[in-house]
């Protein structure tokens, strides 16, 4: 028998309990067909977590998260908690749980299945078979640099944008070694011609590109990087880049494939634990309507499988049953056309189930 894994899920707010659910089922379905043994507990974050407990992320949830093996996130955020200050957002629990868990390498693929091509606003050429993995530092970088606030007469507001040595070689590493098992391409983005920051960015990685001689590393300009993911997505591989540039970044990737709601995520440590979300937010326009696509979250799952459990076949096995139930013709409302099956949250939830096997 497999050692149990303890896996945290975070359903949060909006459609998140409705995508963590199905993932769930999914997971559950995984066990018996693959003989492993999965321990769930659940927690709050972010939105509800305020209503509940008056913090974004209780203790109680941080120390659930740090006592399991992986955590499954939803989403946080929605209309209710817009105007709250930005440190009191339900976003901030999402920031905290990651920096708080070391979560700095976070993995965003971008890939297109043949079933999906039309999906996309971009022409097929353009984007069938697109398969590449944009790899974003996490837990530095503009979104924790201090200084941060306003400045005493409010008239000022700041952010610093900071990296030390140690972080970009980290990450640094983290692309390379992704690179070294895809097609050895890796591709640096910054903002060095303007930045100090990205100027040494690009320094710590030109250095360490030393240690890798098989793999070849270019750089871009992060608005270079965002016309030629539009212009020619397929020219990349794996790229590298600094937090708010692989926010951004990962957004374009995630359009290109024609739905921000099939694009699952990995934030790893140092020792793979990790959070595994959908790339999409909350959706409160289509929440507890049965809408949303829960494509993204089951294959977070299938990646929590892959990078933090080890346990690969059963990993496939999700991205098969995924892969299946498309080429069937089953979409949610997001990806669909005139000629597609539409079906409802749950509904395609049973559909992924039925192609799980063995
Ligand atoms: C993401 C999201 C988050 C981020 C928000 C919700 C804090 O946009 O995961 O890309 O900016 O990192
Ligand atoms: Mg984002």
């Amino acid at each position: 028998m497999n050692i149990e894994k303890k896996i945290l899920l975070l359903p949060g707010d909006g459609i998140g309990p409705e995508v963590v659910d199905s993932a769930k089922q999914v997971l559950l379905k995984i066990e018996k067909e693959f003989n492993l043994r999965y321990k769930f507990d659940t927690a709050l974050i972010g939105g509800c977590a305020i209503e509940e407990a008056q913090n974004p992320l209780p203790t109680e949830t941080l120390k659930k998260a740090l006592n399991s093996d992986a955590v499954l996130l939803g989403a946080v955020g929605g209309p209710k908690w817009d105007n709250l200050p930005s440190d009191q957002r339900p976003e901030r629990g999402l920031l905290k749980i990651r920096s708080e868990l070391g979560l700095f390498a976070n993995f965003r693929p971008a890939l297109l299945s043949k079933s999906l091509v039309s999906a996309s606003s971009m022409r097929p050429e353009i984007v069938s078979d697109l398969d590449i993995l944009i790899i974003r530092e996490l837990t530095g970088g503009l979104y924790f640099g201090e200084p941060r606030g306003r400045s005493k007469d409010q008239n000022k507001a700041f952010n610093t944008m900071i990296y030390s040595k140690e972080e970009i070689l980290r990450i640094g590493r983290v692309g390379f070694d992704a690179a070294k098992k895809r097609g050895c391409k890796l591709c640096s983005v910054d903002k060095a011609n303007v930045l100090e920051v990205s100027a040494f960015w690009r320094e710590v990685m030109n250095d360490l590109s030393k240690e890798y001689p098989e793999v070849e590393l270019t750089h871009m300009l992060v608005d270079n990087a965002a016309m030629q993911l539009v212009r020619e997505p397929k020219q990349f591989d794996v790229i590298v880049t600094g937090n708010i540039f692989g926010d951004i970044l990962s957004d374009i990737s995630a359009m290109l494939t024609g739905s921000i709601g099939m694009l699952p995520s990995a934030s790893l440590n140092q020792t793979n634990k990790g959070l595994f979300e959908p790339v999409h937010g909350s959706a409160p326009d289509i929440t507890g309507l049965s809408k949303a696509n829960p494509l993204a979250t089951i294959a977070s799952a299938a990646m929590m499988l892959k990078y933090s459990f080890n346990q690969l076949e059963a990993a496939i096995a999700i991205d098969k049953a995924i892969e299946n139930v498309l080429e069937a013709g089953y979409r949610t409302a997001d990806i669909s056309d005139v000629s597609s099956i539409v079906l409802s949250t749950e509904e395609m939830t049973q559909e992924v189930l039925k192609h799980i096997k063995k």
